[in-house]
């Protein structure tokens, strides 16, 4: 490697075209030696032949059978994610991928199997929960790691869109749960540093009837417990007509501590009008902007020096077991807890539709379930 690191993309759509500037800005060790899309058009070639990158391709396996490139940014749809990770894996290729690695518990234990069987054990897989780099929320896990609130005991984390995305990318997406809130199951496990054991979902399509086809939703109400007992509270909308709305709110035993939106100017004016200040800013790319250089440089730094990822596959695992759980709650109209969520998915899916008959013959209204692999016990809990 000499210290210099080649990288290839895979997709350049929204994000790619973050990450591909981002690289060419920001690091001069790291250079982007070919960008595979498969829907690569003369738009594109020409940005990318702007930007100086040697070599583009439909392909993406082009850029896995180039001995020179180390590493892969993984940023084509959800849906592509798994099988590309593991071919990647296989072609001893270092990988950063996008959010979420995949939509099925099943994908990603392959995934983890490639990489415990890969010959390279030095081979470093990122997931790009780039929310955790962000200067706000990294000032608000340094308030909870520092017991400035005390004991957790509420995390309220808000989570709108200022506008849905295209059809076309809805339909890859694998729903609200593994597309948006995937960053929110990921922020409750890192702020806390804590495991969700129990999810409750609910949502409805208020504005966005294209979703009622596609058997998604555009907003959505989610509540957890983790194992420590504290509560997470979401909110996520595809919708806020103000701006890209991204808060938090921790509330422990000794205090409470507040994430307000980032605004482009902090002004406030004050008139016979009202008080005026700035709306946040627009969306990902400009509310996330540092995040995600900040996440890459820490990206480069494992690989170049053979240290742990900051975010592994298996906090990729965990936030797609909640969402898998959300999904499960919100078609069921119940509470999920984690243990619930198995490898075998037929299995879950099967299993929820069983629990929710036996829930509808009881009277109570709250159940643990245990010993999933000797078949489903429910209980009614201790008083
Ligand atoms: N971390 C974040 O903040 C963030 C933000 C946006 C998107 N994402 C994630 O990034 C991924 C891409 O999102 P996007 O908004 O950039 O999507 P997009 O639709 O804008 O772009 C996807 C690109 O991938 C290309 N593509 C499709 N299949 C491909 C394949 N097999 N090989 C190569 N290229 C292929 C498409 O032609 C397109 O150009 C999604 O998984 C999404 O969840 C993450």
């Amino acid at each position: 490697m000499n210290g210099m690191l080649n990288v290839g993309i895979i997709g350049l759509g929204r994000i790619g075209c973050i990450h591909a500037e981002n690289i060419i800005h920001n690091f001069q060790n790291v250079r982007i030696k070919g960008i595979a899309d498969l829907g690569l058009n003369d738009d594109m070639i020409v940005w990318v032949k702007n930007l100086g990158v040697p070599y583009w391709t439909k392909c993406y396996e082009d850029l896995l059978a180039d001995p020179e490139i180390h590493a892969v940014v993984v940023c084509s749809p959800t849906n592509t994610h798994w099988t590309i990770v593991i071919d990647c894996i296989r072609a001893n290729k270092h990988v950063f991928c996008e959010k979420p690695i995949g939509s099925s518990i099943r994908e990603i234990n392959d995934v983890i199997a490639e990489l415990e069987n890969s010959i390279n054990k030095r081979l470093k897989v990122q997931i790009g929960f780039n929310r955790r780099f962000d200067h706000n929320f990294q000032t608000m896990k340094k308030t909870i790691e520092s017991k400035q609130v005390g004991q957790p005991h509420i995390l309220r984390l808000t989570s709108r869109d200022p506008s849905p995305p295209s059809l076309h990318y809805l339909k890859l997406s694998g729903g609200i749960f593994f597309d948006m809130t995937i960053h929110d199951f990921d922020m409750a496990r890192y702020l806390l540093d804590d495991e969700i054991i129990e999810v409750h979902a609910d949502g409805s399509v208020l504005f966005d009837l294209r979703l009622r086809e596609l058997d998604d939703i555009d907003t959505a109400v989610i509540t957890m417990k983790t194992c420590q007992g504290a509560f997470v509270i979401i909110d996520n909308s595809r919708q806020a007509v103000y701006g890209y709305d991204q808060r938090a709110e921790v509330f422990g035993s000794s205090g409470q501590a507040v994430v307000t939106n980032d605004t482009s100017s902090s002004i406030v004016v004050s008139n016979k009008e009202g008080i005026h200040s700035e709306k946040p800013v627009h969306f990902f790319s400009e509310r996330y902007k540092q995040s995600y250089i900040t996440e890459m440089q820490q990206f480069y730094d494992a690989v170049l020096t053979d240290k742990v990822v900051p975010v592994t596959v298996y906090d990729g695992l965990q936030a797609v077991k909640i969402a898998k759980a959300a999904q499960l709650s919100f078609k069921n109209n119940r509470r999920v807890n984690l243990i619930e969520i198995s490898d075998n998915e037929d299995a879950d899916l099967k299993n929820g539709t069983i629990l929710e008959k036996t829930i509808n013959q009881t009277s109570t209204n709250r159940f643990t379930i245990d010993s999933l692999e000797n078949g489903i016990n429910l209980h009614e809990p201790v008083p």
